[in-house]
């Protein structure tokens, strides 16, 4: 099989066939998402779409060590990513660099992904310098969903300059790509040409180098928020809802189990799996 995918091959597909990126938490998603994509991001979207948490604010480093672990174990292709939570990173290089150095080591990933522009520039030099790969992140940093007040379109109108210079100063300091989230198109295609490395939209058009979606949002498991960025693929919530709703109705009527899933009191004279 191929080898993974590494930052640099990721920086050489700049303005060519865009990076197809999802987020994964578990190894049963991180197989389907490795037959298909790119990168792997083990987002701390986890949180809210698998731990039930209100926003991100609430994930801890070892949730996202749990889950790359996880993830490392169901990607052969695919470059994993993984989020650096609330709290891990922003104090200081010296903070980062011992958070995310235990990220890489325990989850076995190539790189991690960290959220900020201008602010973070330091940081993210400080950890490229030092053999950690970043991925940032700048428009709607929902770690910041406090300071915004919400999960609102950023970079519109005279907010678009600090959105360009965030993006300007990540890949500046290091970044070997920068995900853009729920920016205008205008925006999202303008940073997208004044920069080096590639962009990733969510929410940020097709004008973006490459694309990541909430794995669970895409496939109709996570319902809680629908943002106007994510399309359905499929309708697995409903699917599962149903599936549960048979079930419960054939084991109250004992349609279910049927022989079929019955052991009888001596195994088949021909033996065909579990007998
Ligand atoms: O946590 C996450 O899933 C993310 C992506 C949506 C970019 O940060
Ligand atoms: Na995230």
């Amino acid at each position: 099989h191929s080898r993974a995918v590494t930052p640099p091959q990721v920086v050489a597909a700049k303005g060519g066939t865009p990076l197809v990126c999802l987020t994964a938490y578990t190894t049963p998603m991180a197989r389907l998402v490795d037959a298909h994509c790119d990168i792997a991001l083990v987002g701390d979207s986890v949180g809210m779409v698998l731990h039930g948490l209100p926003s991100t604010l609430g994930v801890t480093l070892d949730m996202m060590i749990m889950h790359g672990k996880a993830v490392r174990r169901g990607l052969e292709h695919a470059l994993m990513v993984v989020d650096m939570p609330f709290g891990s990173y922003e104090e200081g290089p010296e903070q980062a660099f011992r958070n995310a150095s235990r990220v890489m080591a325990e989850a076995g990933c190539a790189a991690v992904k960290l959220e900020g522009g201008e602010t973070m520039a330091e940081t993210i030099r400080f950890l490229t310098r030092r053999g950690i790969p970043v991925m940032a992140h700048v428009g709607l940093t929902p770690q910041a969903v406090n300071t915004f007040g919400g999960y609102t379109v950023q970079g519109r109108g005279e907010a678009a300059s600090r959105i360009i210079r965030d993006a300007k100063a990540v890949a500046d300091a290091g970044a070997f790509s920068v995900v853009l989230e729920k920016v205008p198109e205008s925006l999202a295609s303008r940073i997208t040409k004044e920069l080096a490395i590639p962009t990733i939209g969510i929410g940020a058009s097709a004008a973006c180098d490459g694309q990541v979606l909430v794995v669970d949002d895409m496939l109709g498991m996570f319902t809680d928020f629908r943002p106007k960025f994510v399309k359905r693929y499929a309708e697995l919530g409903t699917e599962a809802a149903s599936a549960i709703e048979m079930y419960a109705a054939e084991v109250r009527a004992r349609i279910f189990p049927a022989a079929e899933h019955v052991f009888g009191d001596a195994p088949k004279a021909v033996p065909k799996g579990d007998t």
